[in-house]
């Protein structure tokens, strides 16, 4: 009788036993509103290999799609390709399981796994270059680190020209396809691009470095499997081609207008702005923050040349919302950046400045002088911001 999970054939040697999250709806601050997958990789042949595990409450769905295949015992080899625990979640139960004759990780990877599980489990270290005889195959190590974690590595199978690229080239989505093939093209780019902006931006420089490394490292890419999403069977250099794009960090003319407000002055300056921004002739989208999530402005600022915030002063802060938001986008490291700010205030304003201060330390040029009102905006503080919206369109259109 056949088991309640069945594994996915990629090729003829490897099959997609990992799982599909359709609950997903948060990943570390990341909002997954269509889910996501954990893929691991299963490749027969005379040495049994395990790619990456899952989260840990997920085993026994991982281990149901194995046993589709093969006997879990006969795994020879467990490679993990990344600490983090969405992929090594279950390694431990897995390896008191199957009990491998190895398992290998980078240098740095047996360090992480080693931190997360307090664990007496043998690890061999595999560095770039080095290879595994699989038998029939053979197995390839390129070490990726801080893309996006120091243990990160690829693992390349030579004789179906398949590249595990753990995190890199995915995406969040769950979908009953394994292919890219077989989805719509719309959403994998939606996907893949909000993936990118809040997962894979700030190592940017590393994704460009490795990028131009790869025609060196001469690897058949018949396929890329990443550890989320679809795998690229057809065409996988059009992933690989958005990545030298994103990674260049190209920006339009496009302005991110971004604000919360307490009694309706913020947003009515926010609209004036972006009145402004138009009117200068550049692209603007306004995005209140009680409606819009961190991740989705992070996806928006992938491309935009400014950033202009909005904040209220409360009890001498800026608003909660904004303060989040501008935490979250400091540590995406964006680069090349116009930056704006203004708000209402009732008796002390601080937000301004402070949202000004968190500017400078992202190194954001201020584009324009920032605007304030004292509750309510009039008729003047509405043409100043409209103004301070066409004074960016100006910055923009002069330096795109
Ligand atoms: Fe999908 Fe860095 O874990």
């Amino acid at each position: 009788m056949a088991g309640t999970f069945q594994a996915v054939k990629i090729s003829d040697n490897v099959h997609w036993v990992g799982v599909v999250d359709w609950e997903l709806r948060d990943f570390h601050g990341y909002l997954t509103s269509r889910g996501s997958t954990y893929n691991a990789y299963l490749i027969t042949g005379d040495k049994i290999t395990l790619v990456d595990a899952v989260k840990k409450e997920f085993l026994g769905e991982m281990m149901s799609r194995i046993s589709s295949v093969v006997d879990p015992s006969r795994i020879d080899y467990i490679v993990s390709n990344h600490a983090e625990m969405d992929h090594s979640g279950c390694l431990p139960q897995v390896i008191e399981q199957v009990k491998p004759e190895k398992v290998f990780a980078s240098s740095l990877g047996v360090k992480a796994l080693q931190n997360h599980f307090h664990w007496d489990q043998e690890l061999h270290i595999v560095k770039t270059g080095e290879e595994l005889d699989l038998g029939k195959d053979r197995l390839r190590f390129v070490e990726t680190r801080m893309l996006h974690w120091p243990d990160s590595m690829f693992s390349h199978l030579a004789g179906e020209g398949i590249l595990f690229s753990n995190d890199a080239f995915g995406m969040h989505l769950a979908t009953d396809e394994r292919f890219a093939d077989q989805l719509d093209e719309t959403i994998l780019r939606e996907e893949a691009t909000k993936y990118f902006a809040n997962i894979v931006v700030p190592f940017a420089p590393v994704v460009n470095k490795l990028l131009a490394s790869l025609p060196g490292l001469d690897l058949d890419l018949k396929m890329i499997a990443p550890d989320h999403g679809p795998v690229w069977r057809e065409n996988p250099e059009q992933i690989v081609e958005a990545y030298a794009t994103w990674s260049a960090q190209k920006r339009s003319r496009k302005a991110l207008v971004v604000y919360d407000t307490m009694w309706g002055s913020t947003a009515e300056m926010a609209r004036a702005v972006g009145e402004g921004i138009s009117s200068g002739g550049c692209p603007v989208r306004l995005m209140p923050l009680n409606g819009s999530h961190r991740s989705d402005v992070a996806t928006e600022l992938l491309d935009a040349g400014a950033l202009l915030i909005g904040s209220p002063t409360i009890n001498g802060q800026m608003y909660p919302t904004v303060a989040d938001l501008l935490s979250y986008v400091k540590g995406l490291k964006p680069k090349n950046l116009l930056g704006a700010v203004f708000g209402s205030y009732g008796w002390s304003g601080e937000a301004v400045r402070q949202v000004e201060e968190i500017f400078d330390s992202m190194g954001v040029e201020l584009a324009v002088e920032s605007q304030r009102t004292v509750f309510v905006p009039d008729q003047d503080v509405l043409a100043r911001c409209r103004q301070l919206g066409a004074d960016v369109a100006q910055k923009l259109t002069d330096r795109v």
